[in-house]
């Protein structure tokens, strides 16, 4: 639906286009200004500024509300596999049970990598962060399947890809923490669950094969579908912008790993565990970090609180939180680190300084503290976001080319030198 809204600037009027999206969301459409004006609109971090028109995940960040393809986020985190929550962010309807079959049958073909592709990994030092061999070993996946450099969005072609790259991604990031850990590679088992076989690439030993308990292979499930997409999120945005040179799927999504890497997006479930260990062994208070989160002119942030669009509770922590007990509570554990956040959470809500921002937990504070019960490594944490995340990144290359969206090519504001001679070098 479109309507007019009216810019006035100096003396002159431009009329631009308003839309409406389906859940009443308004943007002004600010295409056609530049060229009727000579004026561009700013925006740095584009909090405020929309890059496409979507219909895979509503986010509402003021009433807290998590949708993918209309289907609420508490729903789907009760009983949705995670391959039943791939499928419908790809395709935008719930499996059959038919298509389920189909599409788990594609995720287990695709769960091996290339001999050639598992001797990469001698070439990495063992040190090497989890985040950079996920982003090289995606971009070595199509040296071994060309065949994937040249996939659209739609057909067979699209289908296997994207099952093979979600099969892949699971694989190579079980392989990366087993050459860390100088352990033998365990190939995958088809006859098992998308997180069981994870579970199984991870922890089985030659002497003794990991079988994940219900409660943790459920714990792993939630993880995953609750990271499975979260609309134009900086990592999103990133395989969207490289998707739309018409780059393949492939180096799209192994730029959005690299995006997600940052302790300000996905890098931040490992910041909070290692804040929530720094609290515990410090022998500071709580209020001492909080303090220090709040000086002005410290760069100091409490990890997994604010959120760009949550100004409201988000409701994947929410559901985390509740989780996380249960888990702990099932498994017979107990986490100090889970203690300190309830703590350092409801000093926060008491605080002015969060109050005012609208700071509250986001999902990547207690989700470290399930990966923990489920017992990933530390520096495997953001890559367990990757592997959750793979499905909206592969839904949003996808429907950018499905719009047949322009090229990302932003404007910017020059505030350089003005033109000037050049000065030759005994003159310098
Ligand atoms: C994810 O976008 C998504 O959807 C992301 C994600 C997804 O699913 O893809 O939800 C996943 O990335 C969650 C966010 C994980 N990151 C963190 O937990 C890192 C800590 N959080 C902050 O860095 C920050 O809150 C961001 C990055 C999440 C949001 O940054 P914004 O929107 O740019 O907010 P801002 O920096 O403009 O902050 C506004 C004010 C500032 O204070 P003032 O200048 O007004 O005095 O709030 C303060 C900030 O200093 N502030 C914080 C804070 N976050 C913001 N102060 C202390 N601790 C914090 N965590």
């Amino acid at each position: 639906m479109t309507d007019k809204a009216t810019l006035t600037i100096g003396s002159e009027e431009y009329e631009l286009d308003v839309f409406t999206g389906s859940e009443n969301e308004t943007c002004v459409d600010i295409q056609k200004l530049r060229a009727q004006s000579g004026i561009i609109t700013m925006d740095q971090g584009f909090g405020n500024t929309g890059s496409c028109f979507s219909s895979i995940t509503y986010v509402d960040g003021a009433k807290g509300i998590l949708r993918y393809r209309g289907y609420p986020i508490e729903e789907l985190a009760e009983k949705a596999t995670f391959v039943e929550t791939a499928y419908l962010i790809l395709y935008g309807e719930l499996p059959t049970e038919k298509q389920l079959l189909s599409f788990r049958q594609q995720i287990a073909e695709h769960a091996p990598i290339h001999t050639n592709l598992e001797h990469h990994f001698s070439g990495f030092p063992k040190s090497s962060p989890p985040m950079a061999i996920l982003s090289a070993m995606l971009n070595l996946v199509s040296c071994f399947h060309p065949e994937v450099l040249d996939v659209h969005s739609e057909g067979p072609e699209f289908d296997r890809t994207a099952a093979l790259l979600l099969s892949k991604v699971r694989t190579i990031s079980a392989f990366s923490y087993r050459m860390a850990a100088g352990k033998p590679f365990n190939h995958p088992n088809p006859n098992l669950t998308y997180c069981g076989n994870f579970l199984h690439m991870m922890f089985s030993e030659p002497y003794q094969e990991y079988a994940a308990s219900p409660v943790i292979e459920r714990a792993l499930k939630l993880f995953l579908v609750l990271h499975a997409d979260h609309e134009q999120n900086c990592s999103t945005s990133t395989v969207r912008v490289v998707g739309s040179s018409r780059a393949n799927l492939f180096s799209s999504v192994a730029a959005g790993v690299c995006a997600l890497w940052g302790p300000l997006h996905g890098g931040a479930n490992a910041a909070v565990i290692r804040m929530l260990s720094d609290i515990k062994t410090s022998g500071k208070s709580i209020n001492f970090y909080l303090d220090k989160a709040k000086e002005k002119n410290s760069d100091y942030k409490l990890m997994g609180f604010g959120h760009r669009v949550y100004k409201n509770f988000d409701p994947r922590s929410i559901i985390l939180k509740k989780r996380v007990y249960e888990v702990l509570d099932e498994l017979k554990k107990d986490d100090p680190l889970l203690e300190i956040a309830i703590e350092l959470e409801e000093k926060t809500l008491k605080d002015d300084y969060f109050k005012e921002r609208n700071l509250y937990p986001n999902v990547d504070f207690y989700s470290g503290i399930l990966l923990r019960a489920i017992g990933i490594p530390l520096d495997m944490y953001t890559v367990m976001f990757a592997i959750g995340r793979m499905p909206g990144w592969i839904s949003n290359w996808r429907e950018l080319l499905e719009h047949n969206q322009r090229i990302s090519r932003p404007r910017q504001i020059y505030t350089g030198k003005n033109e000037r001679k050049f000065v030759p070098l005994d003159e310098r």
